[in-house]
Protein backbone atom coordinates (compact mmCIF):
# COMPACT_ATOMS: atom_id res chain seq x y z
CA UNK A 1 0.00 0.00 0.00
CA UNK A 2 1.06 3.44 -0.45
CA UNK A 3 2.47 5.25 2.84
CA UNK A 4 0.75 8.73 3.40
CA UNK A 5 3.17 10.60 2.83
CA UNK A 6 4.01 9.25 -0.72
CA UNK A 7 0.33 9.95 -1.61
CA UNK A 8 0.79 13.32 0.14
CA UNK A 9 4.04 14.54 -1.72
CA UNK A 10 4.11 12.54 -4.27
CA UNK A 11 5.19 15.55 -6.50
CA UNK A 12 6.97 18.32 -4.37
CA UNK A 13 4.77 20.23 -2.12
CA UNK A 14 4.05 23.54 -2.70
CA UNK A 15 2.79 26.38 -0.95
CA UNK A 16 4.04 29.75 1.23
CA UNK A 17 6.18 30.32 4.79
CA UNK A 18 6.20 33.34 6.30
CA UNK A 19 9.55 33.50 7.65
CA UNK A 20 11.04 35.11 4.76
CA UNK A 21 9.19 38.11 4.47
CA UNK A 22 7.67 38.21 8.05
CA UNK A 23 10.00 36.42 10.64
CA UNK A 24 9.01 37.43 14.35
CA UNK A 25 6.04 39.56 13.38
CA UNK A 26 4.10 36.87 11.86
CA UNK A 27 0.14 37.52 12.78
CA UNK A 28 -2.89 35.77 12.20
CA UNK A 29 -3.70 39.24 9.61
CA UNK A 30 -1.26 38.31 7.45
CA UNK A 31 -1.53 34.88 7.52
CA UNK A 32 -5.84 35.84 6.37
CA UNK A 33 -4.50 38.53 3.80
CA UNK A 34 -1.60 35.97 2.32
CA UNK A 35 -5.09 33.13 2.54
CA UNK A 36 -7.27 35.90 0.51
CA UNK A 37 -3.53 36.99 -1.81
CA UNK A 38 -2.99 33.48 -3.26
CA UNK A 39 -6.21 31.99 -4.25
CA UNK A 40 -7.01 36.02 -5.94
CA UNK A 41 -3.91 36.02 -7.69
CA UNK A 42 -4.14 32.43 -9.20
CA UNK A 43 -1.34 31.37 -7.31
CA UNK A 44 -3.96 28.55 -5.79
CA UNK A 45 -4.59 27.18 -9.19
CA UNK A 46 -0.89 26.73 -10.06
CA UNK A 47 -0.79 24.27 -7.12
CA UNK A 48 0.35 26.27 -4.19
CA UNK A 49 -1.54 24.97 -1.56
CA UNK A 50 0.52 24.99 1.82
CA UNK A 51 0.05 28.20 4.41
CA UNK A 52 2.87 27.60 6.93
CA UNK A 53 3.30 29.60 9.70
CA UNK A 54 6.51 29.34 10.78
CA UNK A 55 8.85 30.41 13.95
CA UNK A 56 7.36 33.36 16.62
CA UNK A 57 4.05 31.97 16.30
CA UNK A 58 3.64 30.64 20.23
CA UNK A 59 3.81 32.76 23.33
CA UNK A 60 7.75 32.92 23.52
CA UNK A 61 8.31 31.89 27.56
CA UNK A 62 6.06 29.14 28.52
CA UNK A 63 3.27 26.54 27.79
CA UNK A 64 0.08 26.95 29.24
CA UNK A 65 -0.96 25.53 32.54
CA UNK A 66 -2.27 22.41 31.29
CA UNK A 67 1.11 22.50 29.67
CA UNK A 68 -0.14 23.51 26.25
CA UNK A 69 1.90 25.85 23.29
CA UNK A 70 -0.45 28.90 23.20
CA UNK A 71 -0.45 31.12 20.48
CA UNK A 72 0.80 35.07 21.24
CA UNK A 73 -2.26 36.70 21.52
CA UNK A 74 -1.04 39.53 20.24
CA UNK A 75 -0.18 37.72 16.79
CA UNK A 76 -3.11 35.60 16.37
CA UNK A 77 -6.16 36.87 18.94
CA UNK A 78 -8.61 34.90 17.38
CA UNK A 79 -6.43 31.71 18.13
CA UNK A 80 -5.11 29.20 15.47
CA UNK A 81 -8.72 26.52 15.47
CA UNK A 82 -10.40 30.11 13.77
CA UNK A 83 -7.72 30.82 11.32
CA UNK A 84 -7.21 27.10 10.13
CA UNK A 85 -10.97 27.31 9.34
CA UNK A 86 -10.09 30.10 7.34
CA UNK A 87 -7.39 29.07 5.20
CA UNK A 88 -9.34 25.91 4.88
CA UNK A 89 -12.74 27.80 3.48
CA UNK A 90 -10.39 29.12 1.04
CA UNK A 91 -9.46 25.58 -0.39
CA UNK A 92 -5.76 25.61 0.94
CA UNK A 93 -3.98 23.92 3.68
CA UNK A 94 -2.27 25.14 6.70
CA UNK A 95 1.30 24.76 8.80
CA UNK A 96 2.83 25.29 12.01
CA UNK A 97 6.52 25.32 12.65
CA UNK A 98 8.34 24.07 15.89
CA UNK A 99 11.41 22.85 16.92
CA UNK A 100 12.98 19.23 17.92
CA UNK A 101 14.60 20.69 21.23
CA UNK A 102 13.79 23.08 24.33
CA UNK A 103 13.97 26.06 22.33
CA UNK A 104 13.48 27.09 18.62
CA UNK A 105 15.79 28.83 16.57
CA UNK A 106 14.11 32.18 17.42
CA UNK A 107 14.45 30.98 20.73
CA UNK A 108 10.26 30.38 21.36
CA UNK A 109 9.30 26.99 23.26
CA UNK A 110 9.67 23.74 21.17
CA UNK A 111 8.53 20.45 21.44
CA UNK A 112 11.31 18.19 22.71
CA UNK A 113 9.53 16.18 25.47
CA UNK A 114 5.94 17.09 24.38
CA UNK A 115 5.90 15.60 21.25
CA UNK A 116 2.31 13.54 21.90
CA UNK A 117 0.95 16.88 23.80
CA UNK A 118 2.07 18.80 20.85
CA UNK A 119 0.67 16.66 18.15
CA UNK A 120 -2.63 16.13 19.12
CA UNK A 121 -2.98 20.20 19.98
CA UNK A 122 -1.86 21.06 16.69
CA UNK A 123 -4.57 18.24 15.23
CA UNK A 124 -7.59 19.66 17.13
CA UNK A 125 -6.73 22.75 15.76
CA UNK A 126 -6.77 20.95 11.84
CA UNK A 127 -3.16 21.43 10.87
CA UNK A 128 -2.05 19.55 7.97
CA UNK A 129 1.53 20.29 8.04
CA UNK A 130 4.48 20.30 10.41
CA UNK A 131 7.63 22.51 9.76
CA UNK A 132 10.37 20.52 12.59
CA UNK A 133 13.31 22.34 13.62
CA UNK A 134 16.53 21.30 14.60
CA UNK A 135 17.89 24.57 16.59
CA UNK A 136 19.57 23.81 20.41
CA UNK A 137 19.13 20.16 19.76
CA UNK A 138 22.35 17.85 20.04
CA UNK A 139 24.42 17.78 16.75
CA UNK A 140 24.77 14.04 16.46
CA UNK A 141 23.14 12.01 13.70
CA UNK A 142 21.65 9.60 16.32
CA UNK A 143 20.13 12.38 17.92
CA UNK A 144 18.56 14.11 15.65
CA UNK A 145 17.16 10.58 13.82
CA UNK A 146 15.52 9.67 17.56
CA UNK A 147 13.95 13.27 17.60
CA UNK A 148 12.71 13.41 14.43
CA UNK A 149 11.07 9.71 14.73
CA UNK A 150 9.32 10.62 17.54
CA UNK A 151 7.86 13.81 16.32
CA UNK A 152 6.64 11.58 13.30
CA UNK A 153 5.21 9.04 15.41
CA UNK A 154 3.44 11.68 17.57
CA UNK A 155 1.82 13.06 14.44
CA UNK A 156 1.12 9.66 13.06
CA UNK A 157 -0.98 8.49 16.51
CA UNK A 158 -2.94 11.70 15.97
CA UNK A 159 -5.41 9.93 12.78
CA UNK A 160 -5.26 13.65 11.35
CA UNK A 161 -2.78 13.52 7.77
CA UNK A 162 0.61 15.61 8.70
CA UNK A 163 2.77 16.59 5.95
CA UNK A 164 6.19 16.76 7.81
CA UNK A 165 8.67 18.69 7.20
CA UNK A 166 12.47 17.92 8.60
CA UNK A 167 14.59 20.94 8.86
CA UNK A 168 18.18 20.23 10.43
CA UNK A 169 19.73 21.90 7.46
CA UNK A 170 21.83 18.70 5.51
CA UNK A 171 24.26 18.32 8.16
CA UNK A 172 23.26 14.79 9.65
CA UNK A 173 22.44 13.51 5.74
CA UNK A 174 18.75 13.36 6.14
CA UNK A 175 17.65 12.52 2.76
CA UNK A 176 18.89 8.74 3.83
CA UNK A 177 16.39 8.16 6.97
CA UNK A 178 13.87 11.51 6.57
CA UNK A 179 11.51 9.09 5.23
CA UNK A 180 12.09 6.28 8.00
CA UNK A 181 11.42 9.22 10.01
CA UNK A 182 7.98 10.05 8.46
CA UNK A 183 9.33 12.70 6.33
CA UNK A 184 8.51 13.86 3.59
CA UNK A 185 10.62 16.33 3.00
CA UNK A 186 14.43 17.80 4.06
CA UNK A 187 15.90 20.57 4.38
CA UNK A 188 19.14 19.72 2.17
CA UNK A 189 21.17 23.38 3.36
CA UNK A 190 21.45 26.24 5.85
CA UNK A 191 18.97 28.97 4.78
CA UNK A 192 19.24 30.65 1.29
CA UNK A 193 19.12 34.34 1.53
CA UNK A 194 17.80 36.75 -1.59
CA UNK A 195 21.66 37.24 -2.85
CA UNK A 196 23.14 35.10 -5.37
CA UNK A 197 26.24 34.88 -3.70
CA UNK A 198 26.95 33.53 0.15
CA UNK A 199 26.82 36.06 2.53
CA UNK A 200 27.75 36.89 5.90
CA UNK A 201 24.53 37.32 8.37
CA UNK A 202 25.69 38.99 11.57
CA UNK A 203 22.61 38.73 13.05
CA UNK A 204 22.67 35.13 12.98
CA UNK A 205 26.54 34.58 12.92
CA UNK A 206 26.09 32.41 9.98
CA UNK A 207 26.79 32.40 6.27
CA UNK A 208 23.55 32.74 4.22
CA UNK A 209 23.28 30.51 1.36
CA UNK A 210 23.16 32.51 -2.25
CA UNK A 211 21.85 30.66 -4.97
CA UNK A 212 24.86 29.93 -6.69
CA UNK A 213 25.82 27.46 -4.08
CA UNK A 214 22.22 25.73 -4.17
CA UNK A 215 23.76 24.38 -7.49
CA UNK A 216 26.29 22.86 -6.21
CA UNK A 217 23.89 21.52 -3.11
CA UNK A 218 21.08 20.25 -5.56
CA UNK A 219 24.18 18.39 -7.68
CA UNK A 220 25.49 16.48 -4.66
CA UNK A 221 21.98 15.37 -3.54
CA UNK A 222 20.12 14.68 -6.65
CA UNK A 223 19.79 11.06 -6.35
CA UNK A 224 17.57 10.96 -2.86
CA UNK A 225 14.78 12.54 -3.82
CA UNK A 226 11.63 11.28 -5.23
CA UNK A 227 7.70 11.02 -4.42
CA UNK A 228 6.79 11.35 -0.99
CA UNK A 229 10.19 12.25 0.04
CA UNK A 230 11.91 15.53 -0.86
CA UNK A 231 15.40 17.27 -0.83
CA UNK A 232 14.17 20.42 0.18
CA UNK A 233 16.59 23.67 -1.20
CA UNK A 234 14.49 26.33 0.98
CA UNK A 235 12.08 28.56 0.76
CA UNK A 236 11.76 30.58 -2.64
CA UNK A 237 13.22 33.97 -2.03
CA UNK A 238 11.57 34.88 -5.51
CA UNK A 239 10.10 38.85 -5.30
CA UNK A 240 11.65 39.61 -1.75
CA UNK A 241 13.55 42.03 -3.49
CA UNK A 242 15.61 43.27 -0.67
CA UNK A 243 12.70 42.81 2.29
CA UNK A 244 11.68 40.79 4.90
CA UNK A 245 13.46 38.41 6.98
CA UNK A 246 16.60 36.71 4.42
CA UNK A 247 17.39 40.15 3.45
CA UNK A 248 20.95 40.08 0.57
CA UNK A 249 21.92 42.18 -1.95
CA UNK A 250 18.50 41.31 -3.66
CA UNK A 251 18.73 39.28 -7.31
CA UNK A 252 17.89 40.45 -10.63
CA UNK A 253 15.00 39.45 -13.04
CA UNK A 254 17.48 37.29 -14.25
CA UNK A 255 18.91 35.33 -11.66
CA UNK A 256 15.53 34.71 -9.55
CA UNK A 257 14.51 33.00 -12.97
CA UNK A 258 17.45 31.14 -12.39
CA UNK A 259 16.49 30.23 -8.91
CA UNK A 260 13.14 28.98 -9.75
CA UNK A 261 14.68 26.70 -12.82
CA UNK A 262 16.82 25.41 -10.66
CA UNK A 263 13.98 25.03 -7.53
CA UNK A 264 11.53 23.23 -10.41
CA UNK A 265 14.38 21.22 -12.44
CA UNK A 266 15.90 19.50 -8.93
CA UNK A 267 12.14 18.88 -7.74
CA UNK A 268 12.72 20.81 -5.03
CA UNK A 269 9.57 21.80 -2.85
CA UNK A 270 8.27 25.22 -3.71
CA UNK A 271 7.27 27.40 -0.90
CA UNK A 272 7.21 30.73 -1.89
CA UNK A 273 8.70 33.60 0.54
CA UNK A 274 7.44 36.93 -0.71
CA UNK A 275 4.57 39.20 0.25
CA UNK A 276 2.18 37.85 -2.53
CA UNK A 277 -0.50 40.56 -1.41
CA UNK A 278 1.81 43.18 -2.83
CA UNK A 279 3.43 40.89 -5.76
CA UNK A 280 4.66 43.07 -8.40
CA UNK A 281 3.85 41.65 -12.29
CA UNK A 282 7.58 40.25 -12.72
CA UNK A 283 7.20 37.86 -9.29
CA UNK A 284 4.22 36.80 -10.05
CA UNK A 285 5.38 36.02 -14.08
CA UNK A 286 8.19 33.96 -12.24
CA UNK A 287 5.86 31.70 -9.59
CA UNK A 288 3.47 30.66 -12.21
CA UNK A 289 4.42 30.31 -15.52
CA UNK A 290 2.85 26.52 -16.02
CA UNK A 291 5.11 25.09 -17.83
CA UNK A 292 7.93 25.35 -15.74
CA UNK A 293 5.98 24.80 -12.82
CA UNK A 294 4.98 21.13 -15.13
CA UNK A 295 8.54 20.27 -14.70
CA UNK A 296 8.52 19.88 -10.73
CA UNK A 297 5.58 18.91 -10.88
CA UNK A 298 6.06 16.30 -13.23
CA UNK A 299 4.81 12.62 -12.39
CA UNK A 300 8.05 10.68 -12.69
CA UNK A 301 9.18 12.41 -10.02
CA UNK A 302 12.97 12.28 -10.92
CA UNK A 303 15.45 14.92 -9.59
CA UNK A 304 17.62 16.59 -12.47
CA UNK A 305 21.30 15.85 -12.30
CA UNK A 306 23.97 18.50 -13.60
CA UNK A 307 25.19 16.16 -16.93
CA UNK A 308 28.07 18.34 -17.85
CA UNK A 309 29.69 21.47 -16.27
CA UNK A 310 32.72 23.09 -18.20
CA UNK A 311 34.12 26.03 -15.78
CA UNK A 312 30.91 28.24 -15.12
CA UNK A 313 28.55 26.85 -17.65
CA UNK A 314 26.47 23.66 -16.75
CA UNK A 315 23.85 21.63 -18.36
CA UNK A 316 21.63 19.53 -16.22
CA UNK A 317 18.77 17.22 -17.44
CA UNK A 318 15.59 15.63 -15.81
CA UNK A 319 13.75 12.95 -17.76
CA UNK A 320 9.75 14.04 -17.75
CA UNK A 321 7.37 10.98 -17.77
CA UNK A 322 6.17 11.54 -21.59
CA UNK A 323 9.79 10.34 -22.75
CA UNK A 324 10.57 13.77 -23.37
CA UNK A 325 13.40 15.55 -20.99
CA UNK A 326 13.89 19.05 -18.96
CA UNK A 327 17.10 21.00 -19.99
CA UNK A 328 18.35 23.68 -17.98
CA UNK A 329 21.69 25.78 -19.34
CA UNK A 330 23.12 27.71 -16.79
CA UNK A 331 25.77 30.48 -16.94
CA UNK A 332 26.86 30.92 -13.80
CA UNK A 333 29.66 33.32 -14.61
CA UNK A 334 29.83 37.12 -15.04
CA UNK A 335 30.19 37.09 -18.87
CA UNK A 336 27.90 36.19 -21.57
CA UNK A 337 28.73 33.00 -23.04
CA UNK A 338 27.57 29.93 -25.83
CA UNK A 339 26.33 26.63 -24.44
CA UNK A 340 26.30 23.70 -26.60
CA UNK A 341 23.89 21.33 -25.73
CA UNK A 342 25.05 17.99 -27.48
CA UNK A 343 22.14 15.21 -28.34
CA UNK A 344 24.35 12.89 -25.87
CA UNK A 345 23.11 15.26 -22.95
CA UNK A 346 19.38 14.88 -23.72
CA UNK A 347 19.88 10.96 -23.77
CA UNK A 348 18.44 11.21 -27.52
CA UNK A 349 20.74 10.41 -30.10
CA UNK A 350 20.39 10.37 -34.13
CA UNK A 351 16.65 11.81 -34.31
CA UNK A 352 15.34 15.18 -34.76
CA UNK A 353 14.09 16.52 -31.81
CA UNK A 354 12.41 19.57 -30.63
CA UNK A 355 13.57 22.06 -28.27
CA UNK A 356 11.17 24.31 -26.71
CA UNK A 357 12.23 27.42 -24.41
CA UNK A 358 10.02 27.07 -21.03
CA UNK A 359 9.80 30.26 -19.35
CA UNK A 360 8.97 32.12 -23.43
CA UNK A 361 6.66 28.74 -24.15
CA UNK A 362 7.91 29.12 -27.63
CA UNK A 363 9.25 26.23 -29.67
CA UNK A 364 12.60 27.57 -30.22
CA UNK A 365 15.02 24.96 -32.77
CA UNK A 366 14.63 21.20 -34.10
CA UNK A 367 18.80 19.94 -33.94
CA UNK A 368 19.76 16.42 -34.44
CA UNK A 369 23.53 16.67 -33.19
CA UNK A 370 23.86 19.69 -31.12
CA UNK A 371 22.46 23.20 -30.42
CA UNK A 372 24.25 26.26 -29.26
CA UNK A 373 22.11 29.13 -26.81
CA UNK A 374 23.49 32.19 -26.13
CA UNK A 375 23.01 32.19 -22.07
CA UNK A 376 23.50 35.97 -20.08
CA UNK A 377 25.62 36.11 -17.37
CA UNK A 378 23.34 34.26 -14.25
CA UNK A 379 20.64 33.16 -16.73
CA UNK A 380 19.42 29.66 -16.89
CA UNK A 381 17.80 28.67 -20.13
CA UNK A 382 15.17 25.87 -19.26
CA UNK A 383 14.29 23.86 -22.44
CA UNK A 384 11.76 21.20 -22.97
CA UNK A 385 13.42 18.54 -25.45
CA UNK A 386 11.06 16.39 -26.86
CA UNK A 387 11.49 13.71 -30.55
C1 LIG B 1 15.99 28.24 10.95
C2 LIG B 1 15.35 27.63 9.71
C3 LIG B 1 14.59 28.71 8.95
C4 LIG B 1 13.55 29.35 9.86
C5 LIG B 1 14.21 29.89 11.11
C6 LIG B 1 13.18 30.35 12.15
O1 LIG B 1 16.98 29.14 10.61
O2 LIG B 1 16.32 27.06 8.88
O3 LIG B 1 13.98 28.18 7.79
O4 LIG B 1 12.57 28.38 10.18
O5 LIG B 1 15.00 28.89 11.74
O6 LIG B 1 13.77 30.80 13.33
Amino acid sequence: MESSATSLAATPPMGWNSWNMFGSEISEKAIRETADAITASGLKDCGYEYIVIDDCWSQKESRDSNGDLFPDPRKFPNGMKALADYVHEKGLKIGIYSDAAERTCAGYIGSYGFEDQDAQLWASWGMDFLKYDYCNAPADQAAAIRRYKRMGEALKKTGREFLYSLCEWGGRYPYLWGKDAGGAMWRVSGDVFDSWVDIWVPTYNFYGIGVDTSFDIAARVYEYGGPGGWNDLDMLVVGLKGKGQVTGNGMSFIEYQTHMSLWCIACSPLMIGCDVRTMEKETAFLLTNREVLAVNQDKAGIPGRRVRQYGSLEIWKKPLLDGSVAVALINRGSTGNDITLKASDTGMLDTSKTARNLWTQEDIADFKEELILRVQPHQTILLKVSV
